[in-house]
């Protein structure tokens, strides 16, 4: 699928955090359709140390790279010394995904440092090597502000969220300072679709009220599940949305999601129909406070300057990804029923 007209075939292309869910599908998204680019993956991938909630440090993982053939550079972003390591390339386009990207990491030191201090080195790079900047940004800069959440009305809540709106500071800054660099931030909504499996309990609640399905238990979310609203976006257009975002008719950061908000109830009522099950949802208090009710991406400044538009709904997004998710959960029999399911209608 070719979503601009640009050729990135014969260009250099760099992509951090390249070991994660959305930098490895980048990554083999350049590899199957310009197959002369040069993609270079830069990633500290997964070691054992834990955050104090539990949660791995970062989720890198070489599984996700199986049959990628590009070049890799195992390295921290928070290491200069590992930094150097990407002398003597001349980037055409640099994709930064590297980051913490748990939400609920409450270590603020390691987060400011991770996704913000890395960006400004990451930038200066862009400019050295006259790179296009395509960063990652969050929704979680909204916290929660009213839907539909649009650029300018910020609100984070968490370090997490802070640590992004910091780093869309920073490139308007740059784009100010450097008018002929182009950057574009993509503050993507909730994404959901293959190789996010590594991320475990920070995975989509897709994939997770999937398994617990093939498990042979019921869904369970939270009590009024049916009320609680996120703008699920799919992999595959959140790479239209990076490949759109080379070519921006203006430096910005722009709102990535459908602009259609969904339940909770309503995936794990699509997963049943796919999965062709019939679970009674349970449903069990919600222990967070201040927990988001409804996310809304306003993609109208989205649409006007990337000319960017989803083409996956949440029906169509997850039965895309079923045959992934009956493969992840470590069952070939799952998929074998489901082929068979398949044939018999
Ligand atoms: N998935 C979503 O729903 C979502 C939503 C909003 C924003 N984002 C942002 O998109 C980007 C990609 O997210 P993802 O879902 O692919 O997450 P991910 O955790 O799968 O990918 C992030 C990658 O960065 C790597 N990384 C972490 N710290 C690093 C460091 N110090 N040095 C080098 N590499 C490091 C990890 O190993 C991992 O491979 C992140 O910046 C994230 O904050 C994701």
């Amino acid at each position: 699928m070719n979503y601009s007209n640009i050729d990135f075939n014969n260009k250099t292309i760099l992509i951090t955090g390249g070991a994660g869910f959305i930098g490895s599908n980048l990554a083999f998204y350049f590899q199957e359709y310009y197959p002369n680019s040069r993609i270079i993956i830069f990633d500290c991938f997964r070691n054992e140390e834990v955050f104090s909630n539990g949660n791995l440090k970062s989720f890198g993982h070489y599984r996700n790279l199986i049959g990628f053939k590009g070049e890799l550079i195992c390295g921290n972003i928070n290491a200069q010394s590992d930094l150097k390591l990407l002398n003597g390339f001349k980037f055409d386009y640099i994709f930064h995904q590297a980051a913490i990207s748990d939400t609920r990491v409450n270590d603020q030191e390691i987060i400011l440092q991770t996704n913000v201090n890395s960006f400004k080195h990451l930038l200066n790079i862009a400019k050295e090597n006259s790179s296009v900047m395509v960063y990652a940004s969050s929704a979680a800069t909204y916290g929660s502000s009213i839907s539909p959440q649009k650029v300018g009305s910020e609100n984070p809540e968490n370090p997490y969220g802070f640590s992004k709106y910091v780093m869309d500071q920073i490139a308007m800054n740059y784009s100010k300072k450097y008018p002929e660099m182009t950057i574009s931030g993509l503050r993507y909504f909730n994404v959901f679709g293959p190789r996010e499996f590594y991320k475990l309990k920070t995975a989509s609640m897709v994939i997770q009220l999937a398994h617990q399905i093939l498990d042979g238990k019921p869904p369970r979310l939270f009590n009024n599940s049916n009320n609680i609203y996120r703008d699920f976006i799919y992999i595959d257009d959140v790479i239209q949305a990076n490949i759109k975002a080379c070519n921006p008719k203006k430096n910005g950061v722009f709102n990535i999601g459908t602009g259609k908000p969904r339940s909770f109830q309503d995936i794990a009522d699509i997963l049943q129909k796919e999965l062709g099950t019939n679970f009674t949802t349970e449903y069990f208090p919600n222990p967070y406070n201040g927990y988001q009710v409804h996310t809304q991406a306003d993609i109208s400044s989205t649409e006007k300057y990337l000319e960017f538009e989803a083409q996956f709904s949440l029906e169509k997004g997850i039965k895309a990804y079923i045959p992934e998710i009956l493969r992840m959960h470590g069952n070939d029999i799952s998929w074998l029923i489901y082929k068979t399911k398949l044939l018999r209608f």
